[in-house]
């Protein structure tokens, strides 16, 4: 083993470590990092300044366009008596009247007993799914926790929910990965390798392919396993589908009819154009969650985003018409595509992904819309995968319908296929 040169300073140390395990530049290259301007005077809504020119934006997560919501940055404004941050972690000095008025307007939006609210999406994912199928506690587990666990995720879950997944494997949990919405696949290992204790676990609206998860299906497995002697629940993490799909905007488990057979997670930086991540659930459940570690040793949320988000909810519940609106023109821009021959995944959501296949194909059309003024940068591996580059549109509120023909027809020019006369 050669030595190391020690007089060498703690930085170029430090950046040999990394680069020891990673080709930094070859990481800087491939990964776009847009670095948008707000428009003088004007907030981000479809268009952007990116690079000093006005773009249309089709890569927003701010679906229901409540980032820029008057009413939204009022409310947020109304909390200058609270100052800026929040005081403390929720169990210790950080829950204010604010952090209790939120959890009752999610609750009641969400038609639960209760919610947790974590600082965002992430820390909720990273801290209830360890609490659920390992306990982390151990001071309180004296004579518990002997049971085998297993989790059961679907190989395209989102990265919050694998990271999730590799903390629980550190405490001796099993993981096994069924391949993508395959509830037979899903019920197969089970059968294999199900113990006391299992979890599945599944995004409910896929964020990349803009698909849904079978959750009837999914919760029938889990419950057949269940009259086999293991106890199994669901974990839905429906980030991209709560606010935006179901009849009262409660997401695919309200839209599938099965709220009541899983546990749903969601976040509050989409649809309510905020920040933060939940789960919602009986009182008794979400106070065990409320010790879990990235809730009990991180900030609440600051007071400016809780009552930004109240007053989300309010609005995401009384103007159903904004998520209606994106699902129609996401139905637009799939028909379209499809018609001119495109492979387009995804179908009820807001997310359109355009398969394009080749990573190299997929960046020279993300770089020839960007000279038409469109931003919407190519995805790759390993967001999606190998060989299924594509671009991922998402309709959002702020969208017009100009936007949406402006998108096709300079989309349709770049990659020189002619658009079907309507
Ligand atoms: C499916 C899913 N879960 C969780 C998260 C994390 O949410 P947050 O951005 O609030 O940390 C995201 C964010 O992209 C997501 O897409």
């Amino acid at each position: 083993m050669a030595a190391i040169n020690v007089t060498q300073g703690h930085k170029d140390l430090l950046r040999e470590i990394i680069e020891s395990q990673i080709d930094l530049k070859g990481l800087a290259q491939n990964h776009f990092r847009p670095q948008l301007k707000v428009a003088d005077g004007q907030a981000v809504g479809s268009h952007v300044i990116f690079k000093g020119r006005d773009c249309l934006q089709l890569t927003g997560q701010d679906y229901l366009g409540l980032t820029t919501d008057p009413r939204v940055i009022d409310a947020a404004e109304s909390t200058r008596a609270y100052g800026i941050g929040a005081l403390g972690s929720a169990i210790i000095t950080g829950t204010l009247d604010l952090h209790l008025h939120l959890q009752k307007s999610l609750s009641g939006f969400m038609g639960s007993e209760d919610a947790v609210i974590f600082t965002t999406g992430m820390l909720a994912n990273l801290g209830c799914i360890p609490a659920v199928i390992k306990s982390p506690y151990r001071a309180f587990m004296r004579g518990y926790g002997n049971s085998k666990s297993a989790i059961f995720a679907d190989d395209r879950s989102h990265e919050s929910l694998r990271m999730a997944c590799d903390l629980c494997k550190a405490h001796g949990v099993e993981i096994h990965k069924y391949h993508h919405c395959d509830y037979n696949h899903l019920d197969e290992l089970i059968t294999s390798f199900g113990r006391d204790n299992n979890l599945v676990i599944t995004d409910g609206t896929f964020s990349m392919d803009g698909d849904i998860a079978p959750l009837k299906e999914i919760t029938d497995v889990a419950e057949h396993h269940c009259q086999r002697g293991l106890r199994t629940v669901v974990y839905e993490d429906d980030a991209h589908g709560i606010g935006v799909l179901g009849a009262n905007g409660r997401g695919v488990a309200e839209l599938l009819d099965v709220e009541d057979k899983l546990i749903v997670m969601g976040v509050l930086s989409k649809a309510f154009g905020t920040l933060g991540g939940f789960v919602i659930g009986d009182k008794w459940f979400t106070d065990y969650l409320s010790y879990c570690s990235t809730h009990m040793f991180s900030l609440a949320l600051p007071p400016a985003e809780t009552a930004a988000t109240i007053e989300s909810i309010r609005i995401v519940a009384g103007e159903p018409y904004r998520a209606q609106k994106i699902l129609k023109d996401a139905d637009y821009l799939r028909l379209s595509l499809r018609q001119n021959g495109y492979e387009v995944l995804g179908d009820k959501t807001q997310i359109v992904f355009i398969v394009i296949g080749d990573e190299n194909e997929s960046a020279r059309i993300s770089s020839a819309l960007e000279d038409e003024g469109i931003l919407c940068p190519e995805i790759k591996f390993p967001a999606v995968s190998p060989g299924r580059a594509g671009l991922r549109v998402t309709t959002t509120y702020s969208h017009t319908q100009d936007d949406l023909d402006d998108f096709l027809n300079k989309f349709y020019k770049v990659t020189r296929r002619p658009k079907a006369a309507a």
